[in-house]
């Protein structure tokens, strides 16, 4: 009895560690076997390239780093974690939440490719990770909207003002707009579910957007 592998995207500050915790409290209420897992898994050391990506070692551009290489740094993570830590809880049939996935290099490393190689490298992404190296694809994906300019002044705020602690993604503002377009092209690719999290230029509260999340997960996956 296979289980359910659930994603919440979206981009830098979007809300994905807070609706995924809320979910991940809603549904362990209801007494449903649920796991809550992150990408990257910052506390293992299977994220080293990650984190040596991140911080610039390689260069102090995304684009340092090809959209091929970066995106192994992340899949091995994603490989190690599915091994050690949720593989088998998985088998066993329980809802894994997760903060990113597979889905995110579908954003960041894709938008560093030609928009005319974007097919081609979805379809790349997709055969290394979920055939060659197995990880579960995912039942449903969660695409939390929120345009840039919101997105933008949560970060700041959690990070309080200090420009410096942003890595080197989230401190590209033209790299997160070309992130941004390449989420669109994968959400409508990919079908995945959007969540516009905006109502008259303002951010929806946490509940509310949860609640609408929530009723999209009990429908797709009569849970
Ligand atoms: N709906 C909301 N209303 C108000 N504040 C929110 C809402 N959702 C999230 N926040 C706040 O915005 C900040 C960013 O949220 P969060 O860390 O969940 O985003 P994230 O998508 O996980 O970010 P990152 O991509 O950087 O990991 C946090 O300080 C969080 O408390
Ligand atoms: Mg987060």
């Amino acid at each position: 009895m296979k289980g359910k592998v659930i994603v919440i995207e979206g981009l830098d500050g979007s809300g994905k560690a807070t609706q995924t915790q809320i979910l991940f409290d809603r549904l362990l209420a209801e007494r449903i076997k649920v796991r809550k897992v992150s990408f990257p898994d910052y506390q293992s050391p299977s994220s080293a390239l990650v984190k040596m990506y991140l911080s610039g070692e390689f260069g102090t551009n995304p684009e340092d780093v090809n959209a091929y290489a970066a995106a192994v740094f992340y899949a091995v993570d994603r490989y190690a974690s599915f091994k050690k830590d949720w593989g088998n809880d998985y088998a066993d049939g329980a809802v894994i939440l997760c903060d990113r996935y597979v889905t995110s290099n579908a954003i960041y490393q894709m938008a560093k490719v030609q928009k005319e190689d974007r097919e081609s490298y979805l379809e790349w992404l997709s055969e290394l990770e979920y055939e060659k190296l197995g990880v579960p694809k995912p039942d449903f994906v969660i695409y939390l909207d929120v345009p840039s300019e919101i997105s933008q002044a949560l970060m700041s705020k959690r990070y309080d003002g200090d420009e410096s602690k942003k890595d080197l993604h989230e401190r590209n503002l033209s790299y997160l707009a070309d992130c941004a377009e390449s989420a669109a092209f994968s959400a409508q690719r990919l079908n995945w579910s959007v969540v516009n999290c905006v109502e008259n230029s303002q951010l929806r509260s946490m509940d509310d957007i949860s609640t609408e999340i929530l009723k999209l997960i009990k429908e797709k996956l009569n849970l």
